[in-house]
């Protein structure tokens, strides 16, 4: 079968490889299910991979086979599956367990390991071929209505992910009903984390640096959040004229947005910070400022990275509900589709000169 691999280290190195199609016989315990592959999200970590500054290939191997944002159709199981079958549309979740307490609990997303597995990102194979077989332990099922759009799902866990940390650790407050959201960035994923927060009837702003109207902006306007340029308006500038957020998102990508978000914060608030980034960005900020109002208003700021399966399943139900709340909406988010999987130069030219392009995915099947 055909798949798409870069060789980590090698700037520039995605090609098209042919290897030898996954059995169900490779999972032990009769646990295997072989899914075929009909569609792939890409996004900023497999551009990342392609300019080697992230990624590492399975031990022993020379290529990665990239791809996180599966969606596919199970093909096959092994003897001991029951909760999944033929015909059964499934996503299956990136991170794989190593060794700390929370990965033996099934909470691999919280690892204390310096060294993690997911799958197209470091050291196991991903998603973009024309078949892989997992365990049925990391295979969700997703419901039939949502085939158009299941793609979305993995960028969707992050959201999941990072949301409901937010309301777990606000239960220290005893009642947290929060009023005024903000999401920084209007990618992929600040839409879904707006989505989100428009879901849960909380008022959002979300921030880009674009002007308005745009595709992003307007798909914003349209959950009934707000979008804000920050070439207009800073964060916390922001937030002093109209109102101080209960909840931020940070997505953009730009670590020194995030000391603007925590002046942005109400009291007794949360920022959750999502983005990956790997350079060396420094900023200087007011520090003894930005410390006072999070002692004197126990403010909270938490990381979050990758989900795990509870993530996947309540990523499933908001997705059903955000279809029956806002109808086409998050099949709008499928700006990019490139047909086949040599044709995979199209999915990175469309990640590098991105005007317009929400999420682009490779049409695998
Ligand atoms: C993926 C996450 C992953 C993270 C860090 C993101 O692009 O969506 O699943 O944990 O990169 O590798
Ligand atoms: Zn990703």
């Amino acid at each position: 079968m055909k798949a798409i691999a870069v060789k980590p280290g090698v700037p520039g190195s995605v090609h098209l490889v042919e290897m030898p199609r996954p059995s169900v016989e490779e999972v032990p315990k009769g646990r295997g299910v072989l899914v075929k592959v009909l569609r792939v999200g890409v996004d900023g970590t497999d551009k990342e991979i392609n300019s080697a500054e992230y990624g590492a290939a399975p031990e022993g191997e020379d290529f990665l086979v990239i791809g996180h944002e599966g969606f596919g159709v199970v093909e096959e199981v092994g003897p001991a599956v029951s909760d999944l079958k033929p015909g059964d549309y499934v996503v299956a979740t990136v991170r794989r367990p190593g060794g700390s307490i929370y990965d033996l609990i099934g909470t691999n997303d919280m690892t204390t390991d310096d060294q993690y597995f997911e799958r197209g990102i470091n050291l196991r194979h991903g998603f973009l071929s024309e078949y892989y077989v997992e365990d049925a332990e990391f295979v969700v099922k997703i419901p039939r209505g949502l085939k158009n759009v299941g793609v979305l799902l993995e960028p969707m866990t992050v959201v999941q992910k990072g949301i409901t940390q937010a309301y777990e650790i606000q239960r220290r407050l005893r009642v947290w009903r929060p009023r005024r959201a903000a999401v920084l960035g209007a990618g992929t994923i600040g839409l879904l984390a707006t989505l989100v927060l428009r879901l849960k009837g909380i008022e959002v702003v979300t921030f880009g640096r674009s002007q308005r109207p745009y595709l992003n902006s307007d798909l914003i306007e349209e959950l009934g959040a707000q979008y804000v340029s920050t070439e207009d308006i800073a964060v916390q500038d922001f937030a002093v004229k109209n109102g101080a957020f209960d909840l931020i998102f940070e997505a953009t990508g730009f670590s020194p947005i995030v000391f603007d978000a925590m002046q942005a914060l109400e009291k007794n608030g949360v920022l959750v910070l999502s983005s990956v980034t790997g350079g060396d960005r420094k900023a200087e900020v007011p520090a003894d400022k930005i410390n006072l109002d999070f002692v004197l208003g126990n403010r909270v700021m938490v990381g979050t990275v990758n989900a795990n399966r509870e993530y996947f399943e309540s990523g499933a139900k908001d997705m059903a509900a955000a279809v029956l709340e806002y109808g086409d909406w998050l099949e709008r988010l499928l700006t990019h589709p490139v047909h086949g999987l040599e044709n995979y130069e199209q999915l990175f030219e469309a990640l590098t000169n991105g005007n317009g392009v929400i999420k682009a995915f490779c049409e695998v099947a």
